[in-house]
């Protein structure tokens, strides 16, 4: 049994003090003298370099950078130790300079420091989330569209999942080909992405920088800055003006912002960026998921088969699944739960910072300090065979890299292997909130494509192209770019998508 220690608050403050004194940081690459770790901060697929040094060192380590500590979680039962079970102690989010301060991302749900106002935008998603209906007649469109675009898939798909979202979070309908939402929001979530990595401006590794003045040499990354937070404000002034309108003119379809509008006077600013962070965080996610879903099925067309399988048996080909099919398709479920594990999407998390000085105390380790302050990444992805670990773990998940939905379904001699899900989501008070839509999107994408679709490799002059495996570097991480093409499996098929313009019209929130 591990035991965790909090060290007390203030009265026995000196022996606290000591004792942190006295415990050493977990272990990790030694560094320099004042700036530290600062070459050992990985650029490219930093989980794997995070994967080293569990191996050298073990499941938590540290790195520190001009006097920043950076921790580094590789199991789950340490991740579950801090950020579940003191999750109060973990639950504060990293001072950001460029991207939180200078660009306005700080009040953002995921940069936005623990209290009431985070409580508060949290509950709204608990409460008022996206129903599926609304979810599955956006899908019905990614449908109709892959069967006139076989070929445009690629650049469509993250299209309709921001599509899905924006209905969701304004009742905005994006418009056939330029749409300036879309292009607004893809806007958005670039700056969002470049300004809030670690790395990108010496700024966030140095915050004293922020006041370098501006027409200085090097300091061009203020003006960025400010055009940044200009084109931040236009990203949550526009939608909440359109919902205005729309619910002026009486004809606003009814969506989270409506909804909140409606239920909370004066509170706009709130409303505001809670929608905003269903919008950032539902597209960029869910859509990279759903790319990783398309390779997988290029590369293992037997799970394809046995999943078009039970998707026949069970609803058969008078209509398109829906979520109520859910509980009847064991292998799909399954199949979700692996997509998520094979392609970790977010995989090291968003870092934790720490509120106190802690001390991090297990049977058999030694005692470790984790200083107030700390940045604590969970690497979600890793796999290292000592302890129960990440989504990678050939101990946990045997033969890590094979997407192999049979591992969750439990048989007579074999139980199911560790839900992913409890990984993926990230840990403790800052679990992600749009895990519901995010599986339910999961489920219904794949096994409506897969219903009336199949999917192969591209080709050229008959030969087929090998994709080429590995995923990109950055907080959301794709798969490297590959090529598929998608035929539709029947006339009937075909048929079931042309008509499918009115599935689940219906739309809106539920409660
Ligand atoms: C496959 C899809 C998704 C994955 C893998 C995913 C994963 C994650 C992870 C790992 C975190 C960090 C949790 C932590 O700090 O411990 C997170 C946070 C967050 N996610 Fe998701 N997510 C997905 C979909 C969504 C969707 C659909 C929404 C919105 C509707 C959403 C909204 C958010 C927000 C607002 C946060 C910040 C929460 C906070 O800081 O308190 N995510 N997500």
């Amino acid at each position: 049994m591990s035991a965790l220690r909090i060290l007390p608050p203030n009265g026995l403050a000196t022996l606290s003090a000591l004792t942190a004194l006295l415990s050493p940081l977990p272990p990790g690459p030694k560094g320099l003298f004042l700036i530290g770790n600062i070459f050992d901060v990985p650029r490219q697929s930093p989980w794997l370099t995070f994967r080293e040094w569990g191996r050298k060192w073990g499941d938590i380590t540290s790195i520190t950078v001009f006097g920043q500590t950076m921790i580094i979680l590789n199991s789950v039962k340490v991740a579950e130790d801090l950020l579940d079970l003191k999750g109060a102690n973990f639950s504060v989010r990293p001072v950001i300079q460029m991207g939180g301060e200078m660009v306005g991302f700080r009040d953002t749900i995921s940069l936005k420091q623990d209290g009431n106002p985070l409580r508060q935008e949290r509950r709204l998603f608990h409460q008022l989330f996206g129903s599926n209906k609304a979810v599955e007649r956006f899908i019905a469109k990614l449908l109709q569209f892959l069967l006139q675009n076989p070929g445009q898939l690629k650049t469509e798909q993250p299209r309709t999942t921001g599509a899905i979202v924006l209905r969701i979070a304004f009742g905005y309908e994006v418009k056939e080909g330029k749409d300036e939402f879309i292009e607004m929001f893809d806007t958005r979530n670039a700056i969002f992405s470049r300004s809030t990595h670690p790395t990108a401006f010496l700024v966030n590794l140095l915050p004293i920088l922020r006041y370098w003045p501006e027409w200085l040499p090097g300091g061009g990354f203020r003006t960025l800055a400010k055009k940044w937070a200009k084109d931040l404000q236009v990203t949550l002034d526009a939608p909440l003006e359109y919902v205005k309108q729309e619910m002026a003119a009486g004809t606003a379809e009814r969506s989270f912002t409506s909804t909140l509008l409606e239920e909370r006077t004066g509170q706009d600013e709130l409303i505001t960026w809670a929608a905003s962070a269903v919008q950032a965080g539902g597209s960029s996610t869910t859509a990279t998921q759903l790319e990783s879903f398309f390779l997988a099925m290029t590369l293992y067309p037997e799970v394809q088969a046995e999943a078009q399988e039970e998707i026949d048996r069970v609803v058969g080909n008078g209509r398109l699944p829906d979520i109520s099919d859910r509980a009847n398709m064991p292998y799909m479920t399954a199949f979700c739960r692996e997509l998520l594990r094979w392609h970790t999407v977010v995989p090291t998390g968003i870092p934790h910072r720490t509120r106190e000085d802690y001390i991090y105390e297990r049977d058999g380790h030694p005692a470790y300090l984790i200083p107030k302050g700390a940045l604590v990444f969970p690497n979600l992805w890793f796999a290292l065979s000592l302890f129960r670990h990440m989504s990678h773990d050939p101990d946990v998940y045997p033969d890590p890299m094979t997407f192999n939905p049979n591992r969750f379904i439990e048989t007579d001699t074999k139980k199911s292997e560790q839900d992913p899900a409890r990984i993926c989501f990230g840990y403790g008070r800052r679990v992600c909130p749009g895990k519901l839509l995010a599986d339910a999107s999961l489920f219904l994408v794949c096994s409506m494509v897969l219903s009336v679709f199949n999917i192969r490799k591209a080709s050229k002059d008959g030969v087929d192209i090998e994709p080429v495996l590995g995923q990109t570097t950055g907080t959301v991480s794709q798969p490297l770019p590959f090529g598929c093409t998608l035929e539709a499996r029947s006339e009937h098929a075909i048929a079931l998508i042309q008509g499918s313009s009115g599935h689940g019209a219906e739309s809106g929130l539920t409660g």
